[in-house]
């Protein structure tokens, strides 16, 4: 089977050896609020704080070719032209090697005896990517050649970049000051920020306006400056402001020389942003030049960084003879957690960073990957997404990074969102210990003055799913619950709307959710146990939580397994009964987690049921069998083709919730079958998968598509949360408790060692399963302890 490159674990990176991947796989960059997205060609784009307010490179979505735009090198070394990442020139190289690394991308690539290596990375505590290129004669005779830096300003909103021409083609402006080229679009009226690509030696020429640099009719692969081994130093006005430095190089035979770029992002107050009219205030660019002038600067900064995922991954680590369990855990589960995080859904090569902020559902289950690597930073996104909820404890489906106010297109309605509030509070609280975070007072729809503690916020939470029950004692479920596309009372047949936020039927409507329902006992339970620990009654929330079980038990089972909802007429979806759409996995996961029914063996049916009908070669499939026509009823579930996303594709976010469901049953050989099939380390065949081997996407084409194990939409995805969840948890048995961490594993591994970092504690454990069964509890204790366990 044809390969694309490999893991290199003791790097933490992934080795990239043909640049023609079968889809661009990327990486991202940044730790704090300049972010980059960079693919294995150097493709992609960066922004400060909002990939859609802030977007400081422009990148085609859609492209043909695909993935254009990006930071590329050029080297004209007599009538060769070629880059080092391949891209865009695609001229053939001698050699070429990207490796992927945490928070950097470096991309070698050598022709004709000449050697480029360029590192990426973003440096923590500035606000640039900073770009290392080395260049290396490794041939045996003097090498004279030019390289041209080259890279396309965005027009900072990347929403109107894309639509407003008749505004956007004049107001281009840019500044050209020592090395540096300023991009200062829309800085002379209401900006305070602006943007720059500067070097740290002098350039022998340079060019800022597009046409003038690649020529109108010409594309990437074929700038007409780089042809001609010219520059135009061209100044843009209005067009398209770009960004080009040209060098004219001769190396000696071994000979090798740095330059290091920076590609920065200023924000400076009011009174301080021009010196002189129309002059902007360069001080804090040139400083943040300054900081890289030097390559031993540069590999500090690097050093740094490498530091911070260090610590970071060294908080949680497993030993076993399963190579690609222990990669997954200690390296990429980690690392696309805390990608997650910071992203929500919003830009990836599959989320526009337009569309869509964060999600409050998403966000809440994001914080179970990070929790215990940036409990901070998860403290402050609680307190965040809890300050976008109504005072009736609905909330916006969605809100903007940059100004944290919920989002009026999308709104609210959905009626799983409130629980996760709790969920992402509890997995906070379980572990930190930081019980405070339950008192801190947090508004409603962020207005001020309506401040109640988050505990209330919880509290309405958890009624807003009382308030609002169907005929069965099951909840209601709004415009949807954890599946967006199961969309019951929006009835549409009119192809301009939008299956999210068209409602044309609510009246008296009978539609239920019982994978709400599991989440509500699952999540109820926690809840009951969180008010008593901080000594409050919870008698009235297990009240509630036993009468949904029985519920659930009553009107949810449908003999073999949990059904999926009643429709707006009340009509089973998810049963026997039904044509298609007979078995669908939320349930199956949420009501086995919730262990609704466990005594009267309805989990093990469940499970059973999930393996017999929704598992396949690649995974679980949502359900079963697949919609074959629009269910105007149904909405954006059945718009989609047969084994694709949320009809019958390998939702790989859902696969988890099984999982998890299978280890609470204690059936580990299912566990672990199910779990490694959704993990990209055991996935074989590459070019099938087609999107990046080394994190979690979030839909595998399922059995009834046309390629089957097919992969879409990786990187942001609630699966890289719920599969740390599912590993550190369910299957390696490392359970945060409010006290402690409990040790009670599922996993078919005899024996694994496991190194955790909890508060200010330090356990080497060493697990040994002899068949015993049973659970081990640690209290929690400051300090470093090693432990032996036999299970
Ligand atoms: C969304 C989630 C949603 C899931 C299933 C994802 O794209 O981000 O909020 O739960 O799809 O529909």
């Amino acid at each position: 089977m044809k390969e694309y490159g490999h893991f290199d674990d003791a790097q933490r990176e992934y080795v990239i050896t043909d640049p023609a991947t079968p889809w661009p796989w990327i990486n991202y960059l940044g730790t704090e609020d300049f972010f980059s997205l960079i693919s294995n060609t150097a493709g992609g784009y960066c922004f400060c704080k909002d990939a859609k307010f802030r977007r400081i490179l422009r990148y085609r979505y859609n492209g043909v070719p695909m993935d254009d735009g990006g930071r590329y090198y050029y080297i004209k070394d007599g009538d060769t032209v070629w880059n080092p990442g391949w891209k865009p020139c695609k001229t053939q190289l001698d050699a070429y090697e990207c490796r992927h690394g945490m928070g950097y991308t470096r991309v070698t690539g050598e022709k004709d005896g000449l050697r480029a290596d360029v590192l990426f990375f973003v440096p923590i505590g500035h606000r640039c990517e900073v770009h290392r290129v080395k260049l290396t004669n490794t041939g045996k005779t003097r090498k004279s050649f030019q390289l041209y830096s080259f890279l396309e300003w965005c027009l900072w909103n990347a929403s109107t970049d894309m639509e407003n021409f008749q505004r956007n083609l004049s107001t281009g402006e840019v500044e050209i000051d020592g090395n540096v080229l300023y991009h200062k679009t829309e800085y002379r009226e209401r900006r305070d920020h602006y943007a720059f690509f500067g070097v740290n030696r002098p350039f022998d020429g340079f060019d800022t306006d597009r046409e003038t640099f690649i020529g109108l009719y010409n594309g990437f692969d074929a700038p007409q400056q780089v042809l001609a081994g010219t520059s135009g130093n061209s100044v843009a006005h209005g067009w398209s402001p770009v960004a080009s430095h040209r060098f004219d190089i001769t190396l000696e035979p071994g000979a090798s020389e740095e330059l290091i770029f920076v590609l920065g992002y200023v924000e400076n107050a009011l009174e301080e942003k021009f010196v002189s009219k129309g002059v902007i205030n360069k001080a804090k660019a040139q400083k943040m030049m300054e900081a890289f002038a030097t390559p031993e600067q540069a590999d500090a900064a690097f050093g740094r960084l490498r530091a911070f995922w260090d610590d970071l991954l060294g908080r949680f680590n497993v030993q076993s003879d399963v190579p690609e369990l222990d990669r997954t855990v200690n390296i990429w589960n980690q690392y696309q957690c805390m990608i997650t995080f910071f992203f929500s859904r919003s830009a990836s090569y599959f989320e526009s960073g337009i569309g869509r902020g964060m999600g409050f559902r998403d966000s809440n289950q994001d914080l179970a990957g990070i929790v215990h690597l940036i409990p901070e930073r998860a403290r402050q996104r609680i307190l965040d997404i809890a300050a976008t909820q109504f005072p009736d404890g609905g909330c916006y489906h969605q809100y903007q990074p940059l100004t944290k106010r919920g989002n009026n297109d999308i709104g609210g309605g959905f009626n799983d969102d409130p629980l996760w509030l709790i969920f992402g509070t509890v997995a906070y609280i379980r572990e930190t210990g930081d019980f405070g975070i339950l008192e801190e007072p947090v508004p409603f729809d962020n207005k001020p003055g309506t401040e109640v503690s988050l505990l209330e916020h919880l509290k309405i939470s958890f009624a807003h799913v009382t308030e609002n029950l169907g005929p069965h004692g099951l909840p209601l479920i709004g415009r949807a619950d954890w599946n967006d596309c199961l969309n019951l009372n929006c009835f549409s047949d009119n192809p301009d709307e939008s299956f999210q936020t068209t409602e044309n039927k609510t009246e008296g409507s009978k539609a239920e959710s019982l994978m709400i329902a599991g989440l509500f006992v699952a999540e109820g339970k926690d809840f009951a146990e969180l008010l008593e620990r901080i000594g409050k009654d919870a008698a009235h929330v297990r009240k509630v939580v036993a009468d949904m079980e029985e519920a659930v038990k009553k009107y949810g089972w449908d003999g073999q397994w949990f059904l999926r909802a009643y429709d707006y007429y009340g009509n089973k979806i998810g049963s026997h009964d039904c044509e298609e759409g007979k078995v669908f996995i939320e349930s199956q996961g949420w009501c086995t987690m919730a262990r609704i029914g466990a005594d009267e063996g309805l989990c093990d049916k469940a499970l059973d049921s999930a393996v017999k009908y929704l598992e396949c070669e690649h995974g679980l499939v949502l359900n079963t069998p697949a919609y074959t026509t629009y269910i105007k009823d149904y909405g954006e579930i059945s718009s989609y083709p047969e084994g694709y996303k949320e009809n019958a594709g390998i939702f790989c976010h859902n696969n988890p919730w099984v999982i998890i469901g299978e280890a609470m049953a204690g059936r580990a050989d299912d566990a672990w079958r199910h779990y490694r099939k959704i993990t990209p380390a055991f996935t074989k065949d590459q070019a099938l998968r087609k999107v990046e081997p080394y994190v979690f996407c979030q839909m595998v084409a399922g059995k009834d598509a046309e390629k089957p194990g097919e992969g879409k939409n990786s990187w942001l995805t609630g699966t890289a949360a719920w599969t740390w969840k599912a590993v550190s948890e369910a299957l390696l048995g490392i359970k945060p408790q409010f006290d402690g961490l409990l040790v009670e594993p599922c996993i078919p591994i005899g024996t694994y060692r496991i190194h955790r970092r909890f508060r200010d504690a330090e356990y080497d454990l060493t697990i040994r399963q002899t068949g015993k069964g049973g659970s081990y509890f640690i209290p929690y204790k400051p300090g470093s302890q090693v432990i032996e366990i036999e299970l």
